[in-house]
């Protein structure tokens, strides 16, 4: 019974939060002269003895003892003695539970909140480095138009700005206290739920003391804000794998950010990256694992939400480790300005550019100037050049109208100059988005 009914392993984890509400719901028996002030006094200064014996180490977390709570009061009464049992007044272990859960929750979101700002930091710093730096833009992993890596990285910007979002409308809708609500029903003891709320930094108490026990939605709402945030690492994780590879070259990690083989000594092993791409899954899992815990649960509390802590804990402390890594990464990086630029000569980048001036110039219909476009591509294929390096000849065959000029039209930095609409590729509009984005992050 004991090995499966302990949960001391893994809500030790909460020793700080619980020690926190306990000293505040302490103050509030007193103020409301449901204990003795010299109780209070004795147990604030016994629990404040416990926050120190913990931190330093000296603390024995017993699992006959079962939980966190247990512990601590434990520990409590050997300390103060007899006054320790009268902190569990007008409270229960299940209000207690939900309380200190969400304060960790909401710890673990303002944690995460920081780290994502400084990934999002990062980004900017290497996009205004890269603003004009042009490279293949991809689409199905096929070379599809020009686009700068400032702007690529950019991209990642507005995912991870999304997923701070996310996990702020989390936080607002966590911020209410569940202590007072007891085991259930509340109590009869005429507590200040208020005062405790407002003690633990809380808007306001929850309305509802059967809710207040019996729902782990903001432990959900975070579990899939994250889920969603690393499924954006590892989107990021895997172009970085892909960028370093030989095979695209356009990246370099530090040694900093890679490992060796134990057997072939040229190797440059992008780990980091490939971690954060497999770490993704326990995100995932951590949302669903809670979702199955909870689904078809009857109200209230039931044993079954011990479970919540394990994966909650495990998916958003890996998920603070991956946003450190991946930052580091980004700070460390090194960008092959001219591997980029070289790879944009294969791929016929700028076929889409020759069709839209086909239409623009010569007043084709985009239908008819597209399929000219890719009669000109084949012809440059089997010519085994680019598009730029086709004559004039050629270039009549497909389009009797067609004049010296298309070939300005071709010119790599010419089509990504081209795209300064809101959201497009063009070098100055990416600064200022860049430059907006930095804007928005100090509003926050
Ligand atoms: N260790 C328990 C948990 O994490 C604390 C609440 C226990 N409540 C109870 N009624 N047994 O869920």
């Amino acid at each position: 019974m004991q090995a499966i009914n302990a949960s001391i392993d893994v809500d030790r984890g909460l020793w700080s939060e619980d020690i926190e509400a306990s000293l505040a719901h302490a103050a509030m028996l007193v103020r409301q002269g449901i204990i003795r002030q010299a109780d209070g006094r004795k147990i604030a200064r016994g629990l404040k003895r416990i926050r120190k014996e913990i931190e330093e180490g000296r603390f024995e977390f017993r699992a006959d003892l079962e939980d966190i709570h247990m512990n601590v009061e434990a520990r409590l009464k050997t300390l103060i003695g007899a006054a320790a049992g009268r902190l569990h007044t007008a409270r229960s272990r299940n209000d207690q539970v939900a309380t200190d859960f969400r304060l960790w929750v909401r710890g673990a979101i303002d944690r995460l909140d920081d780290r994502l700002n400084r990934l999002i930091a990062a980004l900017l710093d290497r996009a205004e480095e890269h603003a004009a730096t042009v490279m293949p833009g991809y689409t199905h992993l096929q070379p599809a138009q020009a686009v700068t890596f400032g702007h690529h990285l950019m991209a990642y910007v507005e995912m991870f700005g999304r997923d701070r979002g996310r996990l702020m409308d989390a936080r607002a809708r966590l911020d209410e206290c569940p202590l007072g609500a007891a085991a259930l029903a509340g109590t009869s003891f005429p507590i200040d739920r208020a005062m405790t709320a407002k003690a633990l930094g809380f808007a306001q108490p929850m309305r509802n003391s059967i809710d207040a026990v019996s729902d782990r939605d903001f432990a959900l709402e975070t579990l899939a804000a994250g889920a969603i945030l690393a499924v954006h690492l590892s989107r990021l994780a895997e172009e970085l794998v892909l960028w370093t590879s030989p095979g695209f070259g356009f990246v370099a990690l530090g040694d900093a950010f890679t490992t060796g083989s134990s057997i072939m000594p040229q190797k440059r092993n992008p780990d980091a990256a490939e971690l954060i791409r497999a770490k993704s899954g326990r995100a995932i899992a951590g949302l669903t694992q809670l979702l199955v815990v909870l689904k078809g649960l009857p109200l209230t509390y039931g044993k079954d939400m011990q479970e919540d802590k394990a994966p909650t804990f495990a998916a958003l402390a890996d998920l603070q480790l991956s946003l450190d890594a991946m930052t580091g990464m980004i700070r460390n990086l090194k960008a092959d300005a001219k591997a980029m630029r070289a790879a944009t000569a294969a791929g016929f980048l700028t076929a889409t550019d020759l069709a839209d001036w086909l239409v623009r110039v010569l007043d084709l219909p985009f239908r008819r100037a597209h399929h000219a476009a890719g009669r000109l591509v084949r012809l440059a294929e089997a010519k085994g050049c680019g598009l730029a390096d086709l004559g004039l000849p050629d270039f009549r065959r497909v389009v009797p109208g067609i004049g010296p000029a298309v070939y300005k039209v071709l010119d790599i930095d010419r089509s990504v100059a081209s795209r300064r609409g809101l959201g497009g590729t063009a070098p100055n509009r990416v600064r200022q988005a860049i430059a907006a984005a930095r804007k928005r992050s100090m509003k926050r």
